[in-house]
Parts: C-alpha cells; structure tokens; sequence
C-alpha cells in the first residue's frame, strides 16, 4: 500500500459508509423500479442497449446530486459522465450498475458499487478505499465496510452478518469467480489464461458483476477472484470489502490492484493462485 495513502486522523469512516449504503440503496431501488419488465426481448438489441445506458445514467446522476448536497467539497469519478473534482481529499467511486449485461437480460445478478477513497482513482496504484457499499437490488444483499470497521452483509431486513473470507484447503479445492472485458483481443487472451487455470481449480463462476464477485469472496460463496481489465468504479468497495473480510486485494505480484490485474482471496489462497496465474501468464503470454 502506497505510504502516502494513509487517511486522515479525523475521518469519520463510518459516516461514510452509512452514506455508502444509504445511496447504493437508493440507486438500487431506482434501477429496479426503472427496468421495463421486457427489456430482455425488446424488438431490436440497440433499443434494449438504450435503456440501459440511460438507467446508468440516471442511476449515477440520482448518487452524484445527493452528494453534491451531502459532500460538497468532495470530487466525484463515476462510470458516465459527469466527473468533479474537489477540495477535500475524499472521491465517490460510483458503478451506477455493475453487472449491465445481465441487467440487460433481466439476470439477478447486478449491483450499484459507492465507495468514498483516498488518493487518485484515475491512477492506478495511486488510490485505497476508506468505505464502500455494493447493493444486489434484486436479491436484497447489502455489503459494507469502513477502512477498520470490518465488513458486513444485510439481507433484506435479516440482521447484519460480519464477513469473514473462507481458506479452502488448497487449490484444487478453490472455486474462483473470473470475468471477462468487452474488447475481443482481451477475451482471448482472458480465455488463454483461463484455459490454462481450469484445470487446477475447484471451478470456476462467471457471474458478471466484478464489485458482486469480490464481495462473493468476503462471504466465502467463492473462494477467490481474478481479472484483468477492471475499473476503479468495478472494484473500489469490493476491495475494501473483501480486505476487511481479512482477505488480499492486490495485482497478483503484491502491488495495489491494477487495471492489468485484480486478484482477491484469503491469504493462503491468494498466493497459490497468484502464483499458478503468472505461471499461465508465462506461458500465454502478458497479452494487453
Ligand atoms: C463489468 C462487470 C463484469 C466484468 C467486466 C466489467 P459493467 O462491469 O463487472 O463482471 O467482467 O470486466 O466491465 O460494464 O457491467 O459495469
């Protein structure tokens, strides 16, 4: 972790996470109320693709003006359009929908990620978590954390669990969650490592939401993630979800988590499958 990243003694991390939380709810509960029951099998793809990207939208605006009135002295770098910058050290890192493919289809596996954070988040390596909430408006899961705090999921009205990351006995009994990136030549590559990867594991889950994955390894229903090409906006409370968990976030060689990797998982773990993924990367190459 970066030395220059450390918070500021009087930060109210839990503050900012109840806040965290209160806005990805309110963001879930507007994606869901938007979403047109047919979506999945409107006449044409792009009409459908539309809707999409205008619920995105919505969603990040609807988060962004309640903290232009709560926050007003700090920046704000979402998914769509509309960044700020600040004066008070702090960022809102929104995914206004992470998981659109399978909101397009109407799978109930999406999410709205708000995470508040220190440093750069346009920089890799330059940035940490201080809070974050990932919302599945669909299922009523609610993950939370606060840098110090721990970590904890509510389901529905069900009473809060703390999280703890599960360790499975060795790799061959870990189920890993990976994702893929829109663009071809990446998917290849991603597929290249997977291929190399599948046979060493448990299994493995595409579910498609990164900021849902992470937080799947913070409650042990995976035992650990990867994935190149990820976001601030995708991976920002996850991480701090799964870190609080007591899990490793880092890029796989023990540096911050980077657009060319994201790997998460309890400690023992972490480093078998960082270890087996640069030795795939070996032999497929570093690819883009
Ligand atoms: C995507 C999801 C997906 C991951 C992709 C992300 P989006 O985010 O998190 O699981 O594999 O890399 O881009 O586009 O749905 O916000």
């Amino acid at each position: 972790m970066s030395a220059n990243l450390t918070p500021p003694a009087d930060l109210d991390v839990r503050a900012l996470r109840d806040l965290c939380e209160q806005l990805a709810r309110e963001a879930g509960a507007l994606i869901v109320d938007g979403r047109p029951d047919d979506l999945g099998v409107a006449s044409t793809k792009s009409s459908a693709t539309d809707v999409v990207t205008v619920m995105d939208q919505r969603s990040q605006d609807l988060v962004r003006e309640r903290l232009a009135a709560a926050r007003p002295r700090d920046a704000f770098y979402g998914e769509e359009e509309g960044g700020a910058s600040g004066e008070s050290g702090l960022t809102w890192v929104v995914d206004p929908i992470d998981g659109t493919v399978n909101y397009l289809y109407g799978l109930p596996a999406y999410s709205v990620s708000v995470a508040a954070v220190i440093g750069d988040p346009a920089t890799d390596g330059a940035w940490r978590p201080v809070a974050g909430a990932v919302v599945n408006p669909v299922s009523g899961e609610c993950y939370v954390a606060a840098l110090g705090e721990g970590a904890t999921l509510q389901v529905g009205d069900a009473p809060r669990r703390t999280l703890r990351v599960a360790e499975p006995e060795s790799l061959g009994q870990t189920l890993v969650a990976t994702g893929f990136g829109y663009e071809a030549g990446r998917r290849r590559w991603q597929a290249a490592i997977l291929a190399e990867v599948l046979g060493d594991v448990r299994d493995i889950r595409r579910l498609g939401s990164a900021a849902l994955d992470l937080c799947r390894v913070a409650d042990g229903t995976v035992d650990a993630f990867y994935e190149r090409g990820l976001n601030a906006w995708d991976l920002a409370a996850g991480w701090l979800v799964v870190t609080e968990a007591g899990g490793v976030v880092d890029d796989g060689t023990g540096a911050d988590p980077r657009t060319a990797m994201v790997l998460a998982a309890a400690p023992r773990t972490h480093a078998a499958l960082g270890a087996r993924l640069r030795s795939a990367i070996a032999v497929v190459g570093e690819g883009d």
